[in-house]
């Protein structure tokens, strides 16, 4: 089931971003002093939250995906994965996070049945990640990718390509996935860091294939999943696999299936638009579950046809610095 949308497109994924905070800086992300973050009262409750989800998964809504900022900062984070797996709907919810606080939770997640996880890792230097990241927390997360792999966990590791920062690191980054059963997954940069202008151009989905491919000149595509954000590919003798994920170029628009909730409840129907509604407030009126289904596929139909439109179509008043872990990812 899920969703229609104007352009005959399923809607049945949700990215719910459930705080703006993170204890990294990277600095695709935010500026080096962060951005000011939202009060607490500001942001949906967890209650909010699932009661939102409960409504999304009558409508057909089968995949979830939390982010942030980085969602284990919320607290009692824990409790929310619980809820919503609880509500049935989404059997197999997925988290995407930069992987330092999540060691501790690990059991508990295996027992709520979650399999895969999105870890943000950019390099494998431990000097460069300091310099991306402006924190020294690179163990952390290589404790995390050890740990996730050991308990059975599938890992998509997804690599934000700068260029003139860590294209030194795509081949590096690949050869991960020579070693170990996991998704090495590079994005071409987006303007969504807290408003810090850049002068490199975007190296692209293409750039980064042949570089690629200029060591494993063997590299081919692999047969896609409906609503990837990746092209994948397959190297001979890997265990895992390399995707690239035109976030940029927004080649894969046309088989989109997620709508977004901000951590503020802003509703955004195109991750390049500047949020369409606030489901917050309108929830917080005290309307019922039915009025907001109503509202989901109301704003579901008026679904941009791409980025770009998206992108026009923001409104040119908001010149909001968005950062990422205002949006959610
Ligand atoms: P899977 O569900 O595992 O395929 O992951 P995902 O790619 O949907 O989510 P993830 O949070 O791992 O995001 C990876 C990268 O893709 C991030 O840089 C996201 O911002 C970007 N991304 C995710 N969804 C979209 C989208 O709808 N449009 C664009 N342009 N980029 C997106
Ligand atoms: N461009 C591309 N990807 C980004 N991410 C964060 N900021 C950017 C950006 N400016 C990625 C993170 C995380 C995912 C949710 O979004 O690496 O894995
Ligand atoms: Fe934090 Fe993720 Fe943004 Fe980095 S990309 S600052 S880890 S939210």
């Amino acid at each position: 089931m899920g969703v229609k949308d104007g352009f005959n497109r399923t809607i049945d994924y949700v990215r719910i971003g459930v705080t703006d905070r993170c204890n990294l800086r990277c600095f695709y992300c935010m500026p080096e002093h962060g951005i000011p973050y939202e009060p607490r009262a500001e942001l949906l409750s967890y209650e909010e939250i699932v009661r939102l989800l409960d409504v999304l998964g009558r409508l057909g809504f089968t995949k979830v995906r939390f982010t942030g900022g980085e969602p284990f900062l919320r607290k009692d984070f824990i409790t929310l994965l619980e809820k919503s797996h609880a509500l049935s709907y989404y059997r197999d919810i997925r988290i995407t996070t930069n992987g330092t606080l999540m060691v501790k939770h690990i059991e508990k997640l295996r027992e709520l049945g979650i399999q895969t996880i999105n870890l943000s890792l950019d390099t494998l230097d431990p000097e460069r990640f300091k310099q991306i990241t402006r924190r020294d927390d690179f163990n952390k997360v290589m404790e995390a990718f050890h740990t996730l792999l050991e308990n059975g966990f599938y890992l998509k590791i997804n690599a934000v390509v700068m260029n003139g920062i860590n294209t030194g690191d795509i081949l590096p980054l690949v050869a991960l996935a020579e070693q170990h059963p996991v998704s090495i997954r590079f994005i071409e940069e987006m303007p969504f860091n807290g408003g810090y202008k850049k002068n490199e151009a975007v190296f692209k989905a293409g750039d980064i294939l042949n570089t690629i491919r200029q060591t494993y000149p063997g590299i081919r595509e692999k047969t896609g999943k409906h609503g990837d954000t990746s092209t994948n590919y397959a190297i001979d003798g890997f265990q895992g696999d390399v995707g690239i994920i035109p976030a940029f170029s927004r080649t894969f628009c046309n088989t989109c299936n997620r709508l977004r909730i901000t951590p503020k409840g802003e509703i955004k129907t195109c991750l390049y638009d500047g949020g369409v509604f606030s489901i917050r407030d309108f929830m917080r009126s005290g309307v019922s579950d039915q009025d907001l289904a109503e509202k989901f596929k109301e704003l579901i139909r008026l679904k941009p046809k791409d980025g770009f439109e998206a992108e026009q179509g923001k409104q040119q008043s908001t010149v909001r610095k968005e950062s990422m872990s205002t949006i959610g990812g």
